[in-house]
């Protein structure tokens, strides 16, 4: 069996006490590699100031061999914050109005790629497989066939791809579509990815689907596939079972008195639509005033991106729209939202799952969403939650039992609030079981199998 060589540019470092926030990549690939073994190369997160990185630093764990890499501050700034953070995260999430383009960040971005690939050059032998992640490093493949490289090489994107029309608006869609067709089979979360990217390919004829998922372009014939990444179910089930005995989820239910809990986690990010969630919230509340002091929101959103302008004003209106509605709609005795900023760790949070009738994840737009599924696999069997899901989030094309909303309709969360916190048992039990079934089958090992045994199939 050939070595698996992993890259992106977040690494979740063993005893990286931030790993855990890191979001849905660093988690799902963590646990695809425990597995497996193989090599990981990334980004260490660190800046080499204004000096050329020193060579990659190599460590072992278990079977993981973890290849980092610092970074110039100018290209953290342009390459990662810059069009990463500022171009092809907003352009995928379908937020034209906040890409920010500059020529100096997308040169970067290519350069840090070429960077990447000279990295890894040194430790790739003929057999092994490379699984590319994510969209800051769509042109390294390119970069490693120019090099002279055969391997296989695959790419899977965590994140939504947008239509052509989005897409388009980005001054250099032509070099990522070319990026892309360099690699050997693309992964994206959800059929409807795929028939963008398709579509993003026929027009203006850069390429033509031969046949379904059989793709030609720049003289390169590939595949692509919808692959819905999964989590670790049975583990983080597991752990939302033991977790009722965690000091700190003990504080957390004695601290709610009884009351039904509403749980929403994400990272501060614009995508999530966390400020449409609260006012969902007042509203659900003020047309029930029945709820009133007997329903916690408990919102957990870790910091992201701080450097990055629109991150840092949303985290001062996120914060003020939370005082505001606790000041509203709040009483001496009761506190309805509890708005916290630090990360928690995922067997901690399986128990906070656990407690909560209402697992909240309104996403304006989502590649997939593991909290989704994470909240469905902490669930008691036997007196399950209700999860309330935007439409709009690659899980919804999967978790047939939730109640599924769109959340720029505030009235239509709120309702599902309502809906969610008074359905009766036998509702929810037979809503989760479906959902819990196909989490088990459709776990992470098994996008991971199936994805790699795409990729190496001639
Ligand atoms: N997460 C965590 N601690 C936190 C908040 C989030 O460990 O305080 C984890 C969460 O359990 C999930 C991941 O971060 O596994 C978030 O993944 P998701 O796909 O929901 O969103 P992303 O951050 O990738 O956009
Ligand atoms: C999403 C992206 C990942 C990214 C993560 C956290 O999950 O798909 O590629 O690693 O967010 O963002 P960050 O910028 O901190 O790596």
């Amino acid at each position: 069996m050939s070595r698996l060589i992993i890259v992106s540019n977040r690494v979740s470092v063993p005893d990286n006490k931030g790993a855990a926030a890191a979001g849905g990549l660093a988690v799902a690939l963590q646990a695809a590699l425990a597995e497996r073994g193989g090599v990981w190369m990334g980004w260490s997160g660190k800046s080499s100031g204004d000096i050329e990185p020193e060579p990659l630093v190599l460590t072992q764990d278990g079977n993981i061999t973890y290849a980092l890499t610092d970074l110039t501050q100018t290209d953290v700034e342009e390459y990662y914050q810059g069009f990463a953070n500022r171009v092809l995260w907003p352009i995928c999430h379908y937020r034209l109005d906040l890409a920010e383009y500059g020529r100096k960040e997308m040169a970067s971005y290519f350069r840090v790629n070429r960077f990447f690939a000279h990295r890894l050059a040194p430790l790739l032998e003929p057999e092994d497989t490379i699984w590319v992640h994510d969209y800051h490093l769509i042109p390294l493949a390119a970069e490693l066939r120019e090099m002279g490289f055969k391997n296989r090489i695959g790419f899977f994107l965590h994140i939504p791809w947008p239509p052509a029309d989005v897409l388009f608006t980005m001054p250099v869609h032509e070099e990522i579509m070319r990026g892309l067709s360099s690699y050997d089979l693309l992964g994206f979360q959800t059929k409807y990815d795929l028939e963008n990217f398709a579509g993003c390919l026929k027009r203006e004829g850069m390429g033509v689907e031969n046949s379904p998922g059989h793709f030609s372009a720049h003289g390169h014939n590939f595949r692509g596939g919808a692959y819905s990444i999964g989590i670790e179910t049975a583990a983080f089930a597991a752990f939302a079972r033991k977790a009722a005995a965690h000091s700190v989820v003990r504080k957390a239910r004695q601290s709610i008195e009884g009351r039904d809990l509403i749980i929403g986690v994400d990272r501060l990010d614009y995508s999530k639509g966390i400020t449409q969630r609260i006012d969902a919230f007042e509203r659900f509340i003020t047309n029930n005033p029945a709820h009133q002091r007997r329903v916690t929101y408990l919102q957990i959103t870790p910091k992201s991106r701080s450097e990055v302008p629109e991150y840092e004003a949303m985290q001062h209106a996120v914060a003020e729209q939370a005082g505001r509605v606790n000041g509203a709609i709040g009483t001496v005795d009761w506190v309805p939202i509890r708005y916290i900023n630090r990360s928690i760790s995922r067997p901690v949070l399986a128990g906070l799952y656990r407690l909560a009738k209402v697992g909240l994840v309104t996403p304006l737009r989502d590649g997939m969403n593991l909290v989704a599924k994470e909240y469905v696999a902490a669930q008691d069997p036997d007196d399950p939650g209700v999860l309330v899901l935007s439409r709009f989030a690659g899980a919804a094309r999967e978790l047939k039992g939730a109640l599924l909303v769109n959340p720029y309709d505030v009235d239509d969360t709120a309702n599902a609030l309502t809906r969610g916190i008074n359905m009766p048992l036998e509702e929810r039990r037979e809503r989760w079981r479906g959902m819990m079934d196909h989490l088990l089958e459709n776990d992470v090992s098994r996008w991971c199998d199936v994805f790699l045994a795409d990729l190496r199939a001639e």
